[in-house]
């Protein structure tokens, strides 16, 4: 079967893998930031963590949408089946949609009350102006979605893990690097 599968370009698997480091350890910042008492300075570090991560996600996601959509997906060995082809694609389309809306609405949430955002120790100029209550509602939708995302990531992931453990076909293989 190996000697049969057809992998992810390197440019694709390399911007998953930093993507996916990069995002989950936003999410773990940002989910784990109220264990810390808000006069320890790591609370507001973790959150300003979260904040960047998502914003190299969200310079990130080009390239790979482009990759995405100028190649094609290499095919699985043995084929899915048409449910988990269709649950996959889209999956990674509700993925690629998270990358590219939930910085903005965090990014808008931020800005909209008071705050300015950094990213690696440029402030980004002011794309809104400040409007406390509609800061709270983006906010409120960007955790929402977080959420949902959350519960996508897991599903994803639990995915791969089945087909590489269970099913055994190619589909974790295809986004490791090639076996020469
Ligand atoms: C792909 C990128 C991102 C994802 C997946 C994401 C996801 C999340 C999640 C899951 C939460 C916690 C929700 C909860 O507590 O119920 C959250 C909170 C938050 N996010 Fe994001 N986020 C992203 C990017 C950003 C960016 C770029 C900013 C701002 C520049 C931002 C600002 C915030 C803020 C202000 C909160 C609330 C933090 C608090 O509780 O004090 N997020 N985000
Ligand atoms: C430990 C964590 C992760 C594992 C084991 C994993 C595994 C995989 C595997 C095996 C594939 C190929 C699936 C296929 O071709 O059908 C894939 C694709 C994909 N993954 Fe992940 N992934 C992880 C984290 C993430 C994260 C955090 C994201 C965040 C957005 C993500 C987004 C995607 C997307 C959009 C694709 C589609 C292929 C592409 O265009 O790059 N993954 N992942």
């Amino acid at each position: 079967m190996s000697n049969q599968t057809v992998y992810y370009s390197a440019p694709r698997r390399l911007l998953h893998w930093i993507v996916a480091v990069l995002l989950i350890a936003g999410l773990v910042a940002v989910e784990s930031h109220e264990i810390f008492p808000k006069e320890n300075p790591l609370r507001g570090g973790l959150v300003s963590l979260h904040f960047q991560v998502g914003l190299l996600v969200f310079l990130l996601v080009w390239p790979r949408l482009a990759l995405a959509l100028s190649g094609s997906k290499p095919p699985v060995n043995p084929p899915l089946v048409p449910w988990q082809a269709t649950l996959s694609t889209l999956t990674h389309v509700l993925l690629y949609a998270a990358m590219v809306v939930m910085p903005v609405l965090g990014l808008l949430a931020v800005q909209m009350n008071g705050n300015p955002v950094t990213l690696l120790g440029w402030e980004l100029p002011a794309f809104t102006g400040v409007d406390k209550d509609l800061s709270r509602t983006i906010r409120g939708i960007h955790e929402t979605i977080g959420n949902v995302v959350i519960g996508l990531l897991v599903l994803h992931i639990a995915a791969a893990v089945w087909h590489h453990r269970f099913l055994k076909d190619d589909t974790m293989v295809r986004m490791l690097p090639p076996k020469k």
